[in-house]
């Protein structure tokens, strides 16, 4: 019987079958390790949860690399992607154009024609901007009787307590969606014209939810202005967004079946098609960011352990606040010392982690950054001149390179120096 994600077997960190110390040394670090079980296992209970009538779009940006892309092709995922890149990917990784839904507030021209072109299942309009740029890309691509299906983007106006400041996108002042009201007028807009189709409407509220409330009200608004718009148009489809949170140290997470009552209770009676869009539920506990101790600076305050992975490979914990749970990949019973965990990037808030309780770690040992599959390798960059980190797929047995590490000509490649500074 193969197992099934992260955990200690014999007090080595395991990935599915593949002890993580092996792959550490065949492929260096820091290294990106995710396990197809544990990705495939978190479809199949969201699935169990929502039923299969609920179409559900990957948000592609959680995760976007070309093999996971294909898991989620290989199970008839769609995909919710917020570029014209994420579009491409997905379509080269076998998601079906007819499960696409296109959002973000910022789609240029090219990004419209290409969504028509692909004939995606929904462009989702985030401004009455937007839909005009689409009405005049449509009416320009498309022929007499074809039109180009939309959805429009409710800014439901509720707070998401729970969440970081810069994940929640559901309230007044964010720069996502629209009020209500003005999605009416642009509904009746859209209805009469004959390059577009308004379907539906959508809403995502932010991201990590770990409560059940705001999700609720959302729902509500939703439903709600879907019945007033069915006083003059069609509403087919409701997409009521990603969000769901995931356990980095002791949150307690949405309880799935809760949500899916919500969907059932609120959403279904209205009788449309529906979709979500989940991206950090189902790759994030799928992911690991494994990474080697460089050295342990003794500093007055306290030893701090520098890691050979930094903010430029995962960047959350800059960024957001977010605390990625930290484990030695061989087990120490005697935990005991408390150090603070820093990458070596020249900023001060390269630091993972404070406080830690550690066995004497030392040069060489290998740490995994927990819970690192989604938002990670995604928003990673190259500063301080740091190659990407290389990408590895685990399923049972099996192991496989999805990614190469970069190297100094990759980071180089597309500079160019003008003749006048040549030497
Ligand atoms: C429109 C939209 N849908 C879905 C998602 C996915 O969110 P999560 O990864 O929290 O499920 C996002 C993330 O920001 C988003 O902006």
């Amino acid at each position: 019987m193969s197992s099934q994600g992260f955990h200690y077997q014999n007090n080595t960190l395991y990935a599915d079958d593949v002890p993580l110390d092996q792959l550490g040394r065949d492929h260096g670090t820091p290294l990106y390790i995710y396990s197809a079980s544990l990705i495939r296992d978190n479809i199949r209970r969201l699935r169990d949860a929502l039923g299969d009538d609920v179409l559900i779009a990957y948000a592609a940006k959680a995760n976007t690399n070309g093999s996971i892309l294909s898991l989620m092709a290989q199970d008839g995922l769609g995909a919710d992607v917020v570029s014209g890149g994420e579009l491409l990917r997905a379509l080269r990784a076998g998601i079906k154009a007819d499960k696409i839904v296109f959002s973000g507030v910022g789609k240029t021209d090219d990004e419209i024609a290409l969504a028509i072109e692909n004939k995606i299942a929904q462009i989702n309009i985030e401004s009455g901007a937007e839909l005009e740029r689409i009405m005049a890309v449509a009416t320009e691509m498309l022929p007499a009787g074809q039109s180009v299906p939309v959805a429009f983007r409710l800014n439901p106006d509720v707070e998401t307590e729970m969440t970081h400041a810069k994940i929640s996108t559901g309230h007044g002042r964010s720069k996502f969606g629209m009020p209500a009201g003005e999605i009416l007028g642009l509904y009746k807009d859209a209805a009469k014209h004959p390059s577009i189709t308004p379907v539906g409407l959508s809403a995502h509220i932010g991201s990590q939810l770990t409560a059940l409330d705001p999700l609720r009200d959302a729902f509500h608004r939703l439903a709600d202005l879907a019945g007033h718009i069915r006083g003059f148009a069609p509403v087919e489809c409701l997409d009521f967004g990603g969000g769901l949170g995931i356990v980095y140290t002791d949150e307690q997470p949405v309880d799935l079946s809760g949500y899916a009552a919500l969907v059932r209770d609120i959403l279904a009676p209205l009788k449309t098609r529906l979709i979500t869009e989940p991206g950090r539920f189902l790759v994030g506990n799928a992911g690991v960011l494994l990474s080697q101790v460089i050295h342990v600076k003794s500093t007055p305050n306290g030893p701090i352990l520098i890691l050979d992975a930094g903010m430029n490979d995962l960047m959350r914990p800059a960024l957001y606040d977010a605390v990625h749970t930290i484990l030695p990949v061989q087990e120490w019973n005697d935990a005991k010392t408390s150090y603070d965990v820093a990458g070596p990037v020249c900023e001060s808030s390269d630091v993972f982690l404070r406080d830690v309780k550690m066995a004497t770690p030392k040069r060489g040992d290998m740490m995994a950054l927990m819970n690192a599959g989604a938002y990670g390798l995604t928003m990673a960059g190259t500063y301080n001149s740091r190659p990407i980190p290389a990408e590895i797929l685990v399923d049972g047995e099996r192991s496989a390179v999805i990614r190469q590490r970069q190297n100094i000509d990759d980071i180089t490649r597309d500079e160019r120096t003008p003749d006048w500074l040549a030497a």
